[in-house]
């Protein structure tokens, strides 16, 4: 039995399956409906139940409170339909257009920069680039079917001469997947992937500029959106803020000074939150997003692409819409949500 999903204002519509939930069907059909961690954790798929009934599964309650469900919000990525509905959504215009495929990869290179970051560079099936948007995700599909979504750290134009992708993969103990990155992974190891997903990416459309706000492995996104920005020339105003605890921390620093020096558009202000004496820092320090808001007490002219920590993430969202004046649909974000998350505090 299936059921009929109208999307407005855009008038869209797809079919879905009962108790298969919507976001699942939206993918499917290539309707680009706004979402991150497809798994309840994030809220970035909080939409209208305009007509209809939905069944919610878990969730957690600060992705969508009792209250909000109770006014007629839900959250698509894990809202099953009971009848034909109408939801009200903005459609990310770019997100549905890229195919969603699963194939294999070979890791060809596993780099440790600092002792509990490794970078992946994995290889894609001989002459089949990953088509994708800079800023997307890809799950790997582990055994059980357990899934771990990885941003992208590469431009999808950086692909030319061997389709391949670049992930920074922040080692947490006791984690299914980054205890075997960390342990048993080696080169010539085959993974089975699926992707592209989320609807954090580059808005190519706009001359605005940009804070670019990362937290820990969160750069990974933001720095295939520095990176694309550089191969295609595109020259809007950017501040890249990236936070993490000490020094050692900035996996990539010198990769972010070198873009710096690069691109005349482009600035980058790490942040520490607990420098250590031998880093013997004499740059910014505190929270990542406090600095942004010190420099930028106005944001009602910017964009703000954030990355990393939820809670990173929701202060900004939080603190540049009601403080700063940032326009609440100019703020463009994926939240590292992990199992952790989505076990704290569920409904
Ligand atoms: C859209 C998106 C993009 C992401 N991109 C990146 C990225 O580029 N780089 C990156 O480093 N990370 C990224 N992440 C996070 C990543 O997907 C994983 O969540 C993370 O790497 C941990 O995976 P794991 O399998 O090692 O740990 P998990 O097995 O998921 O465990 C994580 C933690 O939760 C605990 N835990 C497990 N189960 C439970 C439970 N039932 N109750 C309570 N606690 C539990 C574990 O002990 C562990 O401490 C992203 C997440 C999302 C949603
Ligand atoms: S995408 Fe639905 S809560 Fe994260």
């Amino acid at each position: 039995m299936s059921f009929t999903v109208t999307v407005q204002p855009s008038g869209r519509s797809f079919q879905v399956s009962r108790d298969e939930p919507i976001l699942a069907a939206a993918i499917r059909a290539g309707v680009g409906l706004p979402y991150g961690c497809k798994d309840g954790a994030c809220g970035s798929c909080k939409s209208r139940l305009l007509e209809g009934r939905v069944i919610h599964g878990a969730h957690q309650a600060g992705a969508l409170s009792a209250a909000e469900a109770e006014a007629g919000w839900t959250l698509t990525c894990c809202a099953a339909a009971q009848t034909d509905l109408v939801i009200e959504a903005r459609t990310v215009a770019g997100a549905g257009e890229i195919p969603v495929r699963k194939m294999p990869v070979r890791v060809t290179r596993i780099d440790k920069p600092t002792p509990d970051v490794a970078v992946l560079t994995l290889q894609l099936p001989a002459n089949d680039a990953l088509r994708f948007q800079p800023g997307q995700y890809i799950e790997f599909i582990l055994q059980g079917n357990l899934r771990r979504s990885y941003s992208m750290a590469n431009s999808p134009l950086a692909q030319s001469d061997k389709p391949s992708v670049e992930l920074h993969i922040r080692h947490t103990p006791g984690g299914v997947f980054t205890d075997a990155v960390f342990s048993t992974m080696k080169e010539k190891d085959i993974l089975r992937m699926e992707g592209p997903f989320g609807t954090f990416f580059l808005r190519e459309d706009s001359a605005k500029p940009m804070v670019l706000l990362a937290s820990g492995t969160g750069f990974a996104p933001i720095k295939a959106i520095i990176e694309h920005m550089q191969i295609k020339g595109i020259q809007r105003q950017a501040v890249l803020y990236w936070g993490c605890r000490s020094k050692v921390n900035l996996y990539q620093h010198e990769w972010a000074l070198e873009a710096a020096s690069k691109m005349a558009h482009l600035t980058y202000v790490p942040v520490l939150s607990e420098p250590q004496a031998e880093d013997a820092w004499t740059g910014r320090t505190g929270f990542v997003h406090h600095a942004v808001m010190r420099d930028f007490p106005d944001l009602s002219a910017h964009q703000v692409y954030a990355c990393g920590a939820p809670i990173m993430v929701s202060s900004a969202q939080h603190d540049f819409t009601l403080t700063c004046g940032l326009p609440a649909d100019e703020f463009y974000a994926d939240a590292f949500t992990s199992e952790a998350d989505k076990h704290g505090n569920t409904e």
